[in-house]
């Protein structure tokens, strides 16, 4: 029964997942401003919306998944995003109906009900942005250029969107309240990263890459923690080494301080693994 649950709130979630990147993507693309500004905001809400049902199924014994659903990469035309979005949503009312009539859960049907009208309102907004984007004409701002800054940011944002999805599966699988809202925290300290990155790559006209690589799987807190400072170690140097060769001031700058968020991070999941380590000592004793 609860596995029947789980498969289908993992659906829920993969859609989820496909949504925030191909809002995201788009509203990069847009550059600053006001319409970017909102397409993030519904993104944001997409996130939440991953976040709770990802909990549900940690509830219900599940792992959440983070495979990404189906994206629409459409073309170089905005009106043609923002149509793309609209039957983003529209695949999503369908699938949260069908999932609020196969569940019986009353919470969960609930929950699914409330994501519901979130995903309808959206659909409301991309049908009002595909004719913003017409009258703004609203430009693709990304550009093919290419080189050792390109890389770099190109690279960061891989490494941000792995340990994005890897720290929100380990607050979602692991036990201790602490180390959960930590994970929650850092993940979405990453996120500003991955925005950041994606949008100074844009201004100097290349193209974001928004793909992961392998996340790590661990189920014991330890692990997982471990797994954790050494990714945050590596990156923490790689960031520093980037900084070194890049000539533009503010971007030095942006990437210097990023990268002392990861040192941060380092220590404090450090911190958390000696505390974890104490308590499994205490318990033994
Ligand atoms: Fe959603
Ligand atoms: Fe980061
Ligand atoms: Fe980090």
């Amino acid at each position: 029964m609860n596995e029947d649950i789980i498969r289908l709130l993992n659906k829920d979630i993969e859609g989820e997942h496909a949504a925030i990147i191909q809002y995201l993507t788009h509203a990069y693309a847009m550059g600053e401003g006001e319409l970017a500004c909102e397409i993030e905001a519904i993104s944001r809400e997409e996130m939440r919306h991953l976040d709770w049902l990802a909990e549900t199924v940690a509830e219900l014994g599940g792992t959440p998944s983070f495979k990404r659903g189906k994206m629409r990469k459409a073309g170089k035309i905005a009106a043609g995003w923002m149509q793309d979005d609209v039957l983003a949503e529209q695949d999503a009312i369908a699938m949260y109906q069908e999932h609020i009539k196969a569940i019986g859960n009353p919470k969960i049907k609930r929950l699914l009900k409330r994501i519901l009208s979130d995903e309808m309102a959206h659909r409301g907004k991309f049908v009002h942005f595909v004719d913003k984007v017409k009258k703004e004409k609203t430009k693709d701002l990304r550009g093919t250029k290419k080189g050792r800054v390109a890389e770099i940011l190109n690279w960061g944002i891989e490494h941000e969107y792995t340990v994005i999805i890897q720290y929100l599966l380990h607050s979602y699988l692991a036990p201790s309240e602490e180390v959960k809202n930590e994970m929650q925290d850092q993940a979405i300290n990453e996120m500003q990263h991955l925005g950041w990155l994606a949008e100074e790559l844009v201004s100097g006209k290349g193209t974001p890459r928004i793909e992961h690589t392998a996340v790590d799987k661990s189920r014991k807190m330890a692990d997982m923690l471990k797994a954790d400072i050494k990714i945050e170690k590596e990156v923490a140097a790689e960031y520093a080494r980037a900084a070194r060769e890049i000539k533009d001031r503010s971007l030095k700058d942006l990437i210097m301080r990023i990268q002392g968020h990861e040192v941060y991070h380092a220590d404090l999941f450090s911190d958390l693994l000696k505390e974890v380590k104490d308590k499994g000592k205490k318990k033994k004793r």
